[in-house]
């Protein structure tokens, strides 16, 4: 269904004002949301000015999105952002590939009519982002790819290829830097699951959120806390 175009400007504002204000998200005036997609925010989700989302798209809570993010949710496979992720200004979630083993990488059945029995467009896959990821600046993440939890995205990156939970990687096409935490941290970490905590238990844990794990001290106080779940 094709609007016009300051109806379905007006559509978009009279949703996102209804949809979301419920969840307490704070949407900036000129983010836009297809109002007739399935865009599914969470609660605390905050969206900065310019940011473009679409598609079947689903954005978990606290979840922060800056300045000129463009999420293409897939059409007919979902990309997923887990809860208490940050992801930077101008980052794109491209889900859609032009096929490249045809006579033409146009839409031309899309934009033309024509009766052709195959679709214009493919996806690989989902696009999973776990929970606690922090993409850098006008980084972009490629379809059927799944980062973890924890993982960091640095600034400038093409994610192709799958990111391993509390990974850092970066470079076109991204590649391995590091990992932020040893292996045991990294395990006590994925035990822990702390973004699944209510609010409330966070607020009373907030100390947790002080320790250095990088430090021997601090890591036998994460293993205590772990243990003694
Ligand atoms: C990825 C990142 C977190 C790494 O920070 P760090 O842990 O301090 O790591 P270092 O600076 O020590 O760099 C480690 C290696 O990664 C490389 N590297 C760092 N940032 C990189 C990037 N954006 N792309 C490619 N390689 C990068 C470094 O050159 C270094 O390589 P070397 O080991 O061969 O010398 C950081 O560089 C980054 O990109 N941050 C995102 C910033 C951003 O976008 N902020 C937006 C505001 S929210």
């Amino acid at each position: 269904m094709k609007l016009p175009l300051f109806v379905s400007k007006l559509v978009s504002k009279v949703v996102i004002y209804f949809k979301y204000r419920i969840h307490n998200s704070k949407i900036s005036s000129n983010a836009k949301i297809f109002p007739f997609d399935n865009v599914v925010l969470g609660k605390n989700v905050s969206v900065g000015e310019g940011a473009v989302l679409s598609g079947n798209l689903f954005v978990g809570d606290y979840t922060h999105i800056n300045r000129n993010c463009d999420f293409s949710g897939g059409r007919s496979v979902d990309v997923v952002l887990g809860k208490f992720c940050s992801v930077a200004s101008g980052t794109s979630i491209i889900n859609s590939n032009h096929y490249t083993n045809r006579i033409t990488t146009y839409g031309i059945k899309e934009e033309l009519g024509l009766n052709c029995k195959k679709k214009d467009y493919y996806e690989k896959g989902p696009i999973t982002i776990g929970n606690d990821v922090w993409i850098g600046r006008d980084a972009i993440i490629l379809s059927g790819v799944r980062i973890g939890n924890g993982a960091i995205v640095a600034a400038s990156a093409v994610v192709s290829k799958d990111v391993d939970d509390y990974e850092i990687v970066g470079g076109i096409p991204a590649k391995h830097i590091k990992y932020r935490f040893s292996e045991e941290v990294r395990t006590l970490l994925l035990s822990l699951k702390w973004w699944d905590w209510s609010e409330k238990k966070i607020r009373d844990n907030s100390l947790i959120f002080d320790l250095d794990l990088t430090n021997q001290d601090d890591i036998k106080k994460l293993r205590d806390i772990v243990n003694k779940k």
